[in-house]
């Protein structure tokens, strides 16, 4: 009698350091119309518009996304720069959908170009927005934006946004210490009444050009005792491993974020791999080089084959070792979204 051949099932992907390839963030523009000094400061970075013939188009992004689903990915978020300033997303946003396997599709944006987007990324089939909003005061957060944003537009952005049927909105805040730490409590109150997200971002090292200084760090605890001294907060528990922020909810409604990169780094689950426009795969916000996957794009067994090769020897945890990193220039975030 012959023996009975049996399937063995694929090792499940994971790296060097045991974490699964769960979260893909893709990259579709690599300049932004803000210059906010935390990431992108006015001069210093001028020179790194690329051609669009640089950029991947659409279908080798939805293919590079397809390979990545079948390795692992359930989430895919789509970045900058500004991703808004790419020309007809939401026709991305629809080959995405499509993919079989994946859970979510999100999209982090400064709201600036959001009025008029919303619907028609909605109706493509977004499922999540992310809006960045460092100020509610004019002056502060033109001042945040580089001198470039206008609040109102932003803030109408939002609200198309919800019109369009986002919900939750989840709003991102970079803190940092002496310039908008007045806002805390102002924003907070804000989007808490509107039924969205606020997360407070501590201040990162990320790249090399805005001369980050960890005096002007506001470390996540400080942020929440400010909260705590008008409000009754109790933390949540994660919604997924890996996520990034530590959650609270508030008495009487609302929930309430934080992004502890530097007071308490989370890289141990960390499972997200970025994908920059112009084809390369980072393992690390802090890389200093991405893996060039253009030369694969031509055979869709090659690609993942080469993804799941790059994840297998994944060791990164920049977070954890920042004390002891070598001052290698580091990828700049706007290149590769946050
Ligand atoms: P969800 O899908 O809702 O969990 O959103 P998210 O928190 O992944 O997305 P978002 O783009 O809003 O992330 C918030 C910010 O957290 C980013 O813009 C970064 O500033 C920071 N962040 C996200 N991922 C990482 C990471 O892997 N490492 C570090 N150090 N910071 C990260
Ligand atoms: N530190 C923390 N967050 C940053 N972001 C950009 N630069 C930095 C930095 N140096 C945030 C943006 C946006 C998200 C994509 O990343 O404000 O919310
Ligand atoms: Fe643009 Fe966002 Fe960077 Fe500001 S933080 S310069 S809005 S990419
Ligand atoms: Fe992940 Fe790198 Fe951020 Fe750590 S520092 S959480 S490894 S992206």
């Amino acid at each position: 009698m012959k023996p009975q051949l049996q399937a063995i099932p694929a090792a499940p992907l994971a790296d060097a350091l045991g974490r699964p390839l769960r979260d893909l963030r893709i990259s579709v523009m690599e300049t932004c119309n803000y210059r906010c000094p935390y990431c992108m400061p006015e001069g210093s970075v001028d020179e790194v518009a690329l051609g669009a013939k640089q950029r991947l188009d659409f279908t080798e992004i939805a293919q590079i996304a397809k390979a990545f689903v079948a390795q692992g990915v359930r989430k895919i978020r789509l970045t900058g720069g500004e991703p808004l300033l790419r020309r007809n997303l939401p026709e991305l946003v629809s080959l995405l959908k499509r993919i079989d396997g994946l859970e979510d599709l999100a999209l982090t944006t400064n709201g600036s170009l959001l009025a008029a987007q919303a619907a028609s990324l909605r109706e493509a089939g977004l499922d999540r927005i992310t809006v960045s909003v460092d100020a509610l005061e004019d002056d502060l957060f033109r001042r945040m934006s580089g001198g470039r944003g206008d609040l109102s537009q932003v803030l109408e952005g939002i609200a198309a946004a919800e019109r369009a049927g986002f919900s939750p909105i989840k709003i991102n805040c970079v803190v940092q210490r002496g310039l908008n730490e007045c806002q805390i409590l102002p924003l907070f109150e804000f989007f808490r009444n509107r039924g969205h997200i606020l997360r407070f971002i501590e201040y990162m090292d990320v790249g090399s050009c805005n001369g980050w200084r960890s005096a002007d760090v506001v470390p996540a605890a400080a942020i929440l005792a400010r909260l705590q001294s008008a409000h009754e907060l109790m933390p949540l528990a994660p919604t997924a491993p890996g996520e990034v922020a530590a959650r609270y909810g508030v008495a009487g409604g609302g929930e309430v974020g934080f992004i502890t990169s530097v007071s308490s780094p989370f890289c141990g689950d960390c499972n997200r791999a970025r994908l920059s426009v112009d084809g390369k795969l980072f393992t690390c916000l802090f890389a200093s080089a991405g893996f060039d996957l253009k030369p694969h794009l031509r055979s869709s067994e090659r690609l993942s084959a080469e993804i799941s090769a790059l994840w297998r020897h994944r060791s990164d945890r920049y977070s954890e070792i920042r004390h002891a990193a070598d001052a290698r220039k580091k990828i700049e975030m706007f290149f590769i979204g946050g």
